[in-house]
């Protein structure tokens, strides 16, 4: 059994970098953690020199030096490969295992995550140092696991290095058979792009105000997928090779063009966020506007975290003000904010938790990303307030493993994300809507899941939500199409948003009715689209009597069969049309909304859907406050996150027992600023 997320312990780490530090400080560093409360630490992520200095040289001295030392004071760690840092040495001698810019010039030494996945002399000492590491130190006793790399595909998510135009034909290639097959999947009959020949063929190169292609971005954003991912792989199988029973493989971060789902099936135990709740680029996060959601944004990402695997770790949790001495500036985490957003990663399925860092750097580029201890080490009030979370810890061991709950969902498939990246129509209705949803779930306390339409989604992983919303789902497949059906089929609603069903899985525009594939289950017609034209003003639909905000685009509606409008556009020249069609479907029931959807309207759909506040006969909590439920062996554990400076009220209806005090509580309670409760219910 994992020893950290083995549905047992709730657990504190931190990231240590042994490599940065006279060596006569890691005894005291290693005890004073355990005293914090501190019992795994993460290492050794970019210190590929220290295992082989010179090429195929191997010394392992010096991390044998160091876990001895971990042994002896009971101290666990995850071993790290070292592959997002390359040597020197390396880069200078086989230049091709670089990174380059679209237009080709090389990435060079001197900051990380510059190599390729693609390179075959980068996969080769990739898997000699991986290998090596993995067969000198995974027996030892004080390693628990294993983190690949480090944040695959963050810093860059696009790679033009040759070996990537070599290992993109051979992808294509593999994936048309024919260069026929490949200009029909392309469209290249659209500005004589023809190909005739597999070697014309690169990956997207500088073109025209960027462009090209979109069906081939979209075959090159699945490529990138597909090499990262065999690149994580081929690290994974070896480790594996090496791994004592029990220990885990995983991986630390969500990033872009990479189908982060497949990878942790392949590859992973399971996945490990680094959570920034006050990014340095989120400085939005100081506005005055109450409907400013600011640090509390962050659940947005590890509800993308829990749609990867339902219980997870922090790998890097915030203890400090971040910066690096070249961009990002953000202030030290306020008293009490360390331990609202540890128990922000926990209310949302993680069971591990792991600083970054044990101490502020002293030098390179990260000189300014504090952690927990300053540059002098001297005690402070953030060291104190993670010993104060080990103890609040100490009383909610219980709810180790225990599943967030949700009932409703947002659909999601990694096609359609990509496919949006290069597609301003489906941005623009789809972050709005994104975001609405979100927040509206957020403001009126209904906990929410992004479900991910993956190859081995099963109806049967739809069924327990009472709701779903796909918001603008442009690409849909016969096989997405039909597991829709079974959801609704079975008993499900469905709510389907404007711009759905119009592209195939090319990227390329279906010439059929709308909304294509969705029509029969939707029973839908959209004879006329368009934007909502900047002088349209506010377009309203009437929904039975409720009235609702179109956003950013309308189709305009027509129900087929028995379907029936809902809504209907209240002005301009839609005014009249439909907007909302419903259509009963076996046991459920499928919506087709019109349009892209704002806070206000989001919020009206979960509440006429009977979605919105499940809780509310348990607890009644501001607005300002999150709430979120874990659930284990039907013992149900209430957070309540107060993200303000001030104390609220809330009111409990029930008896329940406070895990950090172990006390019996009812009615209302006063949670402070940036206060936190965890109830057993
Ligand atoms: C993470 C990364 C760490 C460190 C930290 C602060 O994204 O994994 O290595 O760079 O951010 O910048």
């Amino acid at each position: 059994m994992s020893k950290i997320i083995n549905g047992d312990n709730l657990t504190l780490g931190t990231c240590y970098y042994p490599e940065h530090w006279p060596k006569t400080m890691w005894r005291e560093d290693l005890e004073r953690m355990k005293k914090t409360g501190i019992e795994v630490i993460r290492i050794a992520e970019f210190a590929w020199s220290k295992i082989e200095p010179e090429e195929g040289v191997f010394t392992y001295e010096f991390f044998d030096e160091f876990l001895d030392l971990t042994d002896e004071v009971g101290m666990k760690v995850i071993f790290c490969t070292p592959t997002a840092t390359p040597p020197a040495w390396l880069t200078e001698k086989y230049p091709e295992v670089l990174n380059a810019r679209m237009d080709g010039v090389l990435l060079r030494h001197g900051a990380r995550r510059h190599y390729n996945y693609n390179s075959p002399v980068y996969q080769e000492l990739s898997a000699r140092i991986t290998g090596k590491s993995a067969s000198h130190y995974a027996k030892r006793d004080c390693i628990i696991g294993w983190q690949l790399d480090n944040e695959i595909n963050c810093e860059v998510d696009v790679f033009y290095s040759e070996s990537d135009t070599v290992a993109f034909r051979r992808f294509l290639k593999e994936k048309y058979g024919t260069i026929d097959a490949l200009n029909e999947a392309w469209g290249t009959a659209f500005w004589n792009q023809t190909y005739t020949d597999w070697k014309e063929v690169y990956v997207p190169r500088t073109t025209i105000s960027d462009s090209t292609n979109p069906h081939e971005v979209l075959d090159y954003t699945r490529f990138v997928s597909a090499s990262a991912r065999r690149f994580a792989k081929m690290q994974s199988d070896i480790i594996r090779r090496y791994l004592k029973p029990g220990d885990f493989i995983t991986t630390n971060g969500l990033f872009v063009n990479l189908d982060n789902h497949a990878m942790r099936r392949e590859s992973l135990d399971f996945i490990t966020y680094d959570s920034y709740p006050n990014f340095a680029y989120c400085l939005d996060m100081y506005s005055d506007n109450p409907k400013n959601l600011r640090d509390r944004k962050w659940s947005r990402n590890l509800t993308e975290t829990r749609s990867v695997s339902p219980v997870f770790g922090i790998m890097e949790q915030q203890s400090g003000a971040n910066g690096w001495n070249t961009r990002m500036e953000a202030p030290t985490p306020r008293p009490g904010q360390i331990t609202l957003w540890t128990m922000q990663s926990i209310a949302h399925g993680a069971d591990y938790i792991s600083y970054f860092r044990w101490r502020t750097c002293t030098m390179g580029t990260e000189i300014y990303w504090h952690g927990i201890l300053d540059y002098s080490s001297r005690e402070n009030r953030r060291i104190r307030e993670v010993h104060d979370v080990y103890e609040k810890l100490q009383g909610m061991q219980e709810l180790a493993g225990a599943r967030y709950e949700a009932k409703v969902g947002v659909l999601k498939d990694y096609d359609n994300i990509w496919d949006a990246q290069l597609d301003v129509w489906h941005q623009r209705v789809d972050e709005a809507s994104q975001k609405a949803l979100f927040e509206a779930a957020q403001r009126t306390h209904t906990p929410l899941d992004f479900v991910y339409l993956t190859e081995t989604t099963t109806a049967e992983d739809l069924t327990g939500y009472s709701l779903l919303f796909y918001p603008h789902m442009t690409i849909v497949t016969e096989r997405q199409a039909e597991l829709l059906k079974q959801y609704v089929a079975a008993g499900g609603t469905l709510v389907i948003g404007c711009r759905s069903g119009y592209k195939n899985s090319t990227g390329q525009c279906v010439m059929d009715t709308l909304p294509g594939l969705l029509s029969e289950l939707t029973g839908t017609d959209i004879p006329e689209y368009s934007f909502i034209a900047p002088d349209a003003g506010t377009v309203t639909v009437d929904w039975d009597g409720t009235t609702i905000e179109a956003s950013v685009f309308a189709d305009l509606l027509e129900p087929l069969g028995d379907a029936k409008l809902e809504g209907t556009y209240t002005s301009d020249y839609y005014s009249g049309s439909g907007a909302l069609v419903c259509n009963s479907y076996g046991k459920g029931k499928a919506y087709y909304y019109g349009s892209a959807w704002n806070e206000m309207s989001a919020e009206i759909f979960l509440q006429k859907l009977g979605a919105a506040n499940p809780y509310r006969d348990i607890v009644t909590v501001p607005e300002e406050c999150e709430i979120a439920v874990r659930s284990k062996n039907g013992v149900r554990y209430l957070f309540v996150l107060n993200y303000e400076k001030h104390p609220v009220e809330i009111t409990l209806h029930r008896k329940g027992t406070d895990l950090y005090t172990g006390n019996e509580i009812e009615g209302s309670q006063t949670l402070d600023g940036y206060g936190t409760m965890v109830i057993r219910l």
